[in-house]
């Protein structure tokens, strides 16, 4: 199996997180060393918890692109009876996580992935990473890669079988914007297929939105232990 790399999701907040918490115990920890004033020494508690949560959760965001973003994948697509024929689209694909993912399990389908290549969203974020990603998986035949966005797709209606999406839907702006987003999944899904879409926010805005564009949402529920992580999925049908 090629050890292909994925990248690190909103690697500038995990690099942050991370150095302010270090940052904000350290500073606390020197202040509470040479004060004896009881207040200060109870301020200082305070702060370094908070500190410690900073940490936590970069820590969190590492572990996930180390691992997690790899167990969520294997779980989402373990949630689909494959034939092999499916269309699969794959929403703001990144370096092709799920779209390659996808591909592994098709005979003659086919499994396209759509982004805008955000740098701020995933790290080394590009087309032509993407397309790297997919030869060195080497199901490059069996892939097709777009630039396009989310809430204007340009697909058909029922055009796909299975539609995925992890991580991305939290980066359009706003709510109105998301649900949009979720009615071009309700679109562009055929009958009887699938969606499951992942974040790091709870997804139950999103089965909403699926409810309201016709969509029967089977579960939409957190999965922590899988992604080592904040992450929800939910899951809906046509
Ligand atoms: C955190 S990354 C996750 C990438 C990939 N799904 C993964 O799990 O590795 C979010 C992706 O969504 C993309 N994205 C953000 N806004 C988008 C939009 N409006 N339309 C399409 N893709 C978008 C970003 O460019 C980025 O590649």
């Amino acid at each position: 199996m090629p050890n292909v790399k994925y990248g690190f999701d909103a690697p500038g907040i995990m690099r942050n997180l991370i150095l302010f918490g270090v940052l904000i115990i350290t500073i606390s920890s020197i202040i509470f060393k040479f004060s004896g004033n009881l207040i200060l020494n109870y301020i200082n508690y305070l702060i370094i918890l908070v500190g410690f949560i900073f940490f936590i959760l970069g820590i969190a965001m590492l572990a996930y692109g180390l691992k997690g973003k790899y167990r969520t994948r294997d779980l989402m697509l373990s949630k689909i009876n494959w034939t092999g024929k499916e269309n699969v689209l794959d929403i703001g694909t990144g370096q092709g996580l799920l779209m390659n993912g996808a591909a592994k399990k098709l005979t003659t389908g086919k499994s396209i992935g759509i982004d805008i290549w955000s740098s701020k969203d995933l790290s080394g974020n590009s087309m032509s990473k993407t397309l790297t990603n997919a030869e060195i998986e080497g199901i490059l035949d069996k892939v097709e890669i777009r630039n396009e966005d989310a809430r204007n797709l340009s697909f058909a209606d029922n055009s796909f079988d299975v539609v995925l999406s992890l991580l991305c839907i939290h980066n359009i702006e706003t709510k109105a914007a998301q649900e949009k987003v979720c009615c071009e999944i309700a679109r562009v899904l055929k009958p009887n297929g699938i969606a499951l879409i992942g974040d790091y926010i709870p997804t139950t805005d999103y089965a909403k939105a699926f409810a309201k564009a016709g969509l029967k949402v089977k579960s939409s529920k957190p999965y922590f232990k899988t992604a080592l992580a904040l992450m929800w999925i939910v899951e809906v049908t046509k």
